[in-house]
């Protein structure tokens, strides 16, 4: 029996649970030549071989559907991949951003003293996004009123992974001109201060310019690279996690009841979040050789997406699936692939986890009976999961 099956299926979006049920059950590596000619595995079995087995899913031909080389982490295989993880990995280690904390809550302290007396809003653009926008403006060196700016472009940049050829509309052309004359600006004058010795910030983005692996630099079309990818994926991911807890919180009052009375279960809560509503539905491997899956052969050279979030919610794994629990297992909890697996694991990961715990916390301290008011909006880049409006009110 045919399954129909996309990125761009309305179902994904509406229904990601039943969506991800019917492919596991019915359609374990599903192809179509929609868009574009594409494989994809849903079971979490599959999921981890095709991430683990980094000898023969790669990575250099990009994340998304476009066959596209050339770019950096998640764009790049070993040893490449290798020498651009060790250039960051210092910023992201656990003590690095533990002594972040601090100055993060300061911060989601300060973003909600702005609009705490409203009553009403949304909390996406009002908390959501500007908590990891900001958070990528203090690792990148820019101004922190620039998320203003920057909050325009993160949706229609993410959005490419899910098309053959990108979409053809005004606000991505936009967001991609905007960034690189912005980024290139910036990283120029970056690298013009250190070349003439004057002080620099102690940043991601000097250390991305002064790195030095087997005797060479990153390149300029590198670095621009790197930050291109970290503020789309440090951000427009944590915004989704921070919307999509929120959002199983008011849904399930029993919940948030039992998270408000122990605070401790907010961590929970946010694990479970990033279980049961993955804010990255899955990501793309090309194959280095051919492979056979269930039965269907797999040439050399496909595009395969592996779906992290179906993976997340396969019964063969996890014990009823489909319930946001906040009572599970936090050890267990965090075997969960939200964050991929294998050697593209999130380096973000403790940022984006201390963001949303912080960010629930301020919510249950200062927005007083918060209830849903009106329909959320969905994120209209495919691969995403998650809201981009959550109309609430309070007080
Ligand atoms: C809830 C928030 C986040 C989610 C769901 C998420 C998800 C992911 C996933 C699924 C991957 C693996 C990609 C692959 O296998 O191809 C990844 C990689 C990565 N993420 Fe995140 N991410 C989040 C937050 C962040 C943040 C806050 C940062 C940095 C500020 C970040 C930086 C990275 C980096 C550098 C990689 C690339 C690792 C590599 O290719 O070796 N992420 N992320």
């Amino acid at each position: 029996m045919g399954i129909d099956f996309g990125l761009d299926l309305p179902e994904l979006q509406t229904d990601p649970a039943g969506t991800f049920r019917t492919l596991r059950e019915q359609c374990p590596v599903h192809h179509t030549g929609h868009p574009a000619p594409h494989y994809t595995v849903s079971r979490h079995a599959d999921v981890t071989e095709v991430l683990r087995d980094s000898d023969i899913w790669k990575s250099k031909f990009g994340p998304g559907l476009a066959m596209r080389g050339g770019g950096v982490l998640v764009s790049s295989d070993p040893p490449k991949h290798t020498n651009e993880r060790l250039a960051i990995t210092k910023v992201f280690r656990p003590s690095a951003i533990d002594e972040m904390r601090d100055d993060i809550a300061a911060l989601v302290g300060r973003i909600t003293d702005r609009f705490v007396d409203r009553g009403e809003g949304d909390l996406i653009g009002l908390l959501a996004m500007p908590i990891p926008l900001t958070v990528m403006c203090w690792l990148l060196g820019t101004p922190e009123e620039d998320v203003e700016q920057f909050r325009n472009w993160v949706l229609p940049m993410a959005e490419g992974v899910s098309y053959a050829q990108g979409r053809a509309a005004p606000e991505v052309a936009a967001a991609y001109e905007n960034f690189f004359a912005y980024f290139t600006a910036h990283v120029r004058t970056r690298q013009a201060a250190l070349e003439s010795g004057s002080a620099v910030p102690d940043d991601m983005l000097t250390r991305l310019l002064t790195v030095e692996r087997d005797g060479s630099r990153i390149s300029f079309e590198d670095v621009l690279g790197f930050c291109q990818f970290l503020l789309v994926a440090g951000s427009a991911t944590t915004t989704l996690l921070i919307g999509n807890v929120l959002h199983r919180l008011l849904q399930h009052p029993d919940q948030m009841a039992l998270v408000r009375a122990d605070r401790r279960l907010v961590e929970t809560a946010v694990e479970e979040s990033l279980r049961i509503d993955a804010p990255v539905h899955g990501l793309f491997r090309t194959n280095d050789a051919p492979v056979c899956m269930h039965g269907v052969d797999i040439p050399m050279d496909s595009k395969v997406l592996a779906l992290f979030a179906s993976a997340n919610l396969d019964p063969e794994v996890w014990d009823r699936p489909d319930e946001f629990d906040v009572t599970r297992d936090l050890t267990q909890l965090r075997k969960h692939y939200a964050f991929g697996v294998g050697i593209h694991y999130c380096l973000g990961a403790p940022l984006a986890r201390m963001e949303a715990q912080l960010a629930v916390n301020e919510v249950l301290d200062r927005l007083p009976n918060l209830t849903l008011a009106g329909t959320p909006t969905l994120v209209k880049a495919q691969v995403l999961n998650g809201f981009e409006t959550l109309p609430v009110t309070w007080g």
